[in-house]
C-alpha cells in the first residue's frame, strides 16, 4: 500500500488524476490549485462546469487557510472532521485555488476525510484535492476500486484498492446561512440531521452562557434568545425539485450535485414495491417473506437484519451489481426514512428519476 501512495502522489503533485477511498464513496482526486488537473476531472466524469467539487484538506487548520468560519461552523468542524461532513463556506481571495473548483461561486466546499489512504495522501502531498465522485456525471456512485475501473477505467492515471468503503453514501452536505445561523442540509447522508441537530443544540447553549457573560453590554439576553432557535433545515428535497438536466447550464440549483436525475442505473428503478413483477430484480431490505407474486430474476438484499447503515454501505454495491445482470427493472423494498435512512431514500428517489433514460443523464 506504501508503494501505491507514494506513486499516486508523485502523479498528483505532477498533475495527474488519481481515484482512491474515502470513507464515503471513491474519490477521483486531482491538485485543486492546478487549473488543467482539475479540467481533466471535469473532462474525465462529462460533468457540467456549472457543478462546483469539494476541496479535501487533512485538517481544519488547512481548511480555515482556504475559507471563512463562523463561529457556527467551528462547532460542527471540530465535531465531525476528520469525517462524512462537507461544509460550504465563504472563500477567501487569492488562496491559489483553480476558478474551476468552484465554478465561480462565492463559497467552496471543504472537507477533511477519516479514511488513512486519503489522509496520507493528503499529508504527503501537502496539496488540497478536488474530489468529486469517481463516476461518469450522473452515474451510480463508486464503493469499490472496481466499480471505477468499470465507469471510469482508462480516463485515470491510477487507482488506489482500498477495498469497500465504510459509510457508502457521499458526505452529508450543509451551509450556514449566516444571517440567521440556520444549518441548511444540501444533501443527506450518515451524518444525519439528529446528530447535526446535537451539535447545535451544544453550540446554542455553549453561546447562551457566553452571552450571559456579556449581558451588561449586549443589553440583556436578546442575541441569545435568538441563538438559541437555531435549527437544522433539510433544503435538499427544494433543491432537488428543480429536476434540470445536468447538462442545462441555465439551471443552478444551490448543491448542482443535487439535480434529481442522478445515481442512474441502466435499469428502470421501481420504488416502494410490496409485489413483484415478471422478471424484476429485487433490492431489498429487512427479512421479511415478500407478500406475494414471482420469484425476483435477481436478488440483492441490502441488510437482513434491517440495520440502515448497513444499507448504506451496500446501497451502491448492490445498485451497481443488479444493473449489471441486464435486468430492465429493478424494484425496491420501501426503506424507512429515519436516521441514515432519509439519505438511502434521497439516493433512491434520484436514481429512479433518472433511470432507464440512458439519453437524458
Ligand atoms: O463524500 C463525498 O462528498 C465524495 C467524496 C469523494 O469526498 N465527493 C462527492 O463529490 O460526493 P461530488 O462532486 O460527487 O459531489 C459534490 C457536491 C455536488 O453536489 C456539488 O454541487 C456540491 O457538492 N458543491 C460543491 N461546491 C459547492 C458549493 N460551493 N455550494 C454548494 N454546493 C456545492
Ligand atoms: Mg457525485
Amino acid at each position: 500500500m506504501q508503494a501505491q501512495i507514494k506513486k499516486a502522489v508523485a502523479l498528483l503533485q505532477a498533475g495527474g488524476l488519481v481515484a482512491l477511498p474515502t470513507e464515503t464513496v471513491y474519490g477521483l482526486a486531482a491538485d485543486a490549485s492546478n487549473e488543467k488537473a482539475v479540467a481533466r476531472i471535469f473532462a474525465a466524469k462529462g460533468r457540467p462546469a456549472f457543478n462546483p467539487l469539494i476541496v479535501h484538506v487533512p485538517s481544519v487548520d488547512a481548511a480555515k487557510r482556504l475559507a471563512f468560519f463562523g463561529p457556527l461552523e467551528e462547532a460542527l468542524a471540530a465535531h465531525f472532521w476528520p469525517g462524512p461532513l462537507t461544509l460550504v463556506v465563504p472563500v477567501k481571495a487569492q488562496v491559489g485555488l483553480s476558478p474551476l473548483v468552484t465554478a465561480g461561486l462565492s463559497t467552496v466546499a471543504l472537507r477533511v476525510p477519516e479514511h488513512p489512504i486519503m489522509r496520507e495522501v493528503l499529508t504527503l502531498s501537502g496539496l488540497g484535492l478536488a474530489a468529486p465522485s469517481a463516476n461518469r456525471s450522473g452515474r451510480i456512485s463508486p464503493t469499490t476500486a472496481q466499480h471505477v475501473r468499470d465507469d471510469l477505467g482508462g480516463a485515470v492515471d491510477f487507482i488506489i484498492d482500498g477495498g469497500e468503503t465504510s459509510e457508502g453514501l457521499e458526505s452529508t452536505i450543509v451551509k450556514v446561512n449566516e444571517a440567521d445561523n440556520i444549518v441548511h442540509v444540501l444533501r443527506p447522508g450518515t451524518v444525519t440531521i439528529a446528530a447535526l441537530q446535537a451539535v447545535v443544540d451544544g453550540w446554542v447553549n455553549g453561546a447562551f452562557n457566553i452571552g450571559l457573560t456579556n449581558t451588561e453590554e449586549s443589553g440583556g439576553n436578546e442575541e441569545s434568545e435568538g441563538v438559541r432557535g437555531v435549527q437544522v433545515l433539510s433544503s435538499f428535497e427544494v433543491a432537488g425539485e428543480s429536476g434540470h438536466e445536468a447538462d442545462d447550464v441555465a439551471a443552478r440549483p444551490e448543491a448542482p450535485g443535487q439535480l434529481l436525475k442522478h445515481y442512474a442505473p441502466k435499469a428502470r428503478v421501481r420504488l416502494g414495491a410490496t409485489d413483484l413483477n415478471q422478471g424484476e430484480g429485487l433490492l431489498d431490505f429487512g427479512a421479511e417473506d415478500f407478500a406475494a407474486g414471482c420469484k425476483p430474476a435477481a436478488y440483492y438484499n441490502l441488510s437482513e437484519a434491517g440495520d440502515l447503515r448497513e444499507a448504506a454501505r451496500r446501497l451502491y454495491a448492490g445498485l451497481h451489481y443488479l444493473d449489471g445482470l441486464n435486468i430492465e427493472v429493478i424494484a425496491v423494498r420501501p426503506l424507512p426514512t429515519r436516521g441514515v435512512g432519509a439519505a438511502i431514500n434521497d439516493r433512491l428517489q434520484r436514481a429512479a428519476a433518472a433511470s432507464g433514460r440512458d439519453d437524458e443523464v
